[in-house]
C-alpha cells in the first residue's frame, strides 16, 4: 500500500511539469514518449541501480525537452511553493526565532545560484544541442554550422547544485533540540527541500550521464575531435 501510494506521488511529480501549471501560463503540454516516462520512473526508484545507458536510446530531443519543462516547473512551481513555506514560517514565528534569519538568507542565496545555473544552460548549452540537432537532421542543406561550444568546459563547471540544499537540514536540524520537537511548519518547509535536493540530484544525473555523453557524440561527427571528457560519477 505504502508503495503504490509513492509510486503514485512520484508518477505525480515526474508528470506534472509536463503541463502548464495555471491557465494563464505560457506553453503547451509536452508530449511526451511514454516509454521515456517510465525510464525517468524507474530512475527516481532505483537509486544507484538504474541502467542509464537505458535513457541514451531515446533521441536526444526528447531528452532535452524533458530538462526544459523540468527547468520551467522549477522556477515557476518548486521554488515559488518553498519560498511560500519560509513566508509561512515567518507569519507564525516572526522574529522570535533566530533560526529564520539564517534560513532565509540562505534560501535566498540559494535560489539566485539555482536561477543562474539555469539560465546559463537555457541561453548557452541547450541552443548549442538544439544547433547539433538540426545540423544532424539536415546535413545536406545550409543547416548553420554552430561555433563550437566547450562542453569540457560547461561540465568542468557545471556544479552540483543539489549539495548546497543539505546546509538546509543542517541548519534546522542544529536548532531543533531533543525535549523540543520540531514545529510542523518547519518539518513541510524541510521536506520539500529534501524532495526538492533528490530533483535536482536526478536532473544533474540526466543531464550530466545523458545528455552531455549524447552532444559529444553528435559533435564529434560535425568536429571530428576526440574529447577527453570523462564522466563524474553519479551521486544519487
Ligand atoms: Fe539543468
Ligand atoms: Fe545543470
Amino acid at each position: 500500500m505504502l508503495n503504490e501510494l509513492m509510486d503514485t506521488k512520484v508518477y505525480q511529480l515526474v508528470t506534472e511539469r509536463l503541463t502548464p501549471a495555471s491557465e494563464g501560463e505560457q506553453g503547451q503540454p509536452i508530449d511526451m514518449n511514454p516509454a521515456l516516462i517510465e525510464q525517468i520512473l524507474d530512475l527516481y526508484s532505483k537509486d544507484e541501480d538504474y541502467p542509464i545507458e537505458k535513457m541514451r536510446a531515446f533521441s536526444m530531443e526528447e531528452i532535452l525537452n524533458y530538462l526544459q519543462a523540468t527547468h520551467r516547473y522549477y522556477l515557476t512551481k518548486k521554488l515559488p511553493e518553498i519560498e511560500q513555506s519560509l513566508v509561512h514560517i515567518f507569519s507564525k514565528y516572526g522574529q522570535s526565532h533566530q533560526l529564520l534569519a539564517s534560513l532565509a538568507y540562505f534560501f535566498n542565496a540559494y535560489k539566485e545560484n539555482l536561477i543562474a545555473h539555469i539560465r546559463m544552460e537555457e541561453k548557452e548549452f541547450f541552443p548549442y544541442i538544439r544547433q547539433l540537432i538540426a545540423l544532424s537532421k539536415d546535413e545536406a542543406s545550409n543547416a548553420k554550422r554552430p561555433e563550437k561550444f566547450d562542453i569540457q568546459h560547461f561540465m568542468d563547471s557545471h556544479s552540483p547544485i543539489e549539495d548546497e540544499l543539505q546546509e538546509v537540514s543542517t541548519l534546522i536540524k542544529r536548532y531543533s533540540s531533543a525535549d523540543e520537537p520540531m514545529p510542523l511548519p518547519y518539518k513541510i518547509f524541510l521536506n520539500q527541500v529534501e524532495i526538492f535536493e533528490i530533483e535536482l540530484r536526478k536532473h544533474a544525473i540526466i543531464e550530466d550521464h545523458v545528455l552531455v555523453p549524447m552532444a559529444l557524440e553528435l559533435e564529434k561527427t560535425f568536429f571530428g575531435t576526440s574529447n577527453t571528457y570523462s564522466e563524474r560519477s553519479p551521486s544519487q
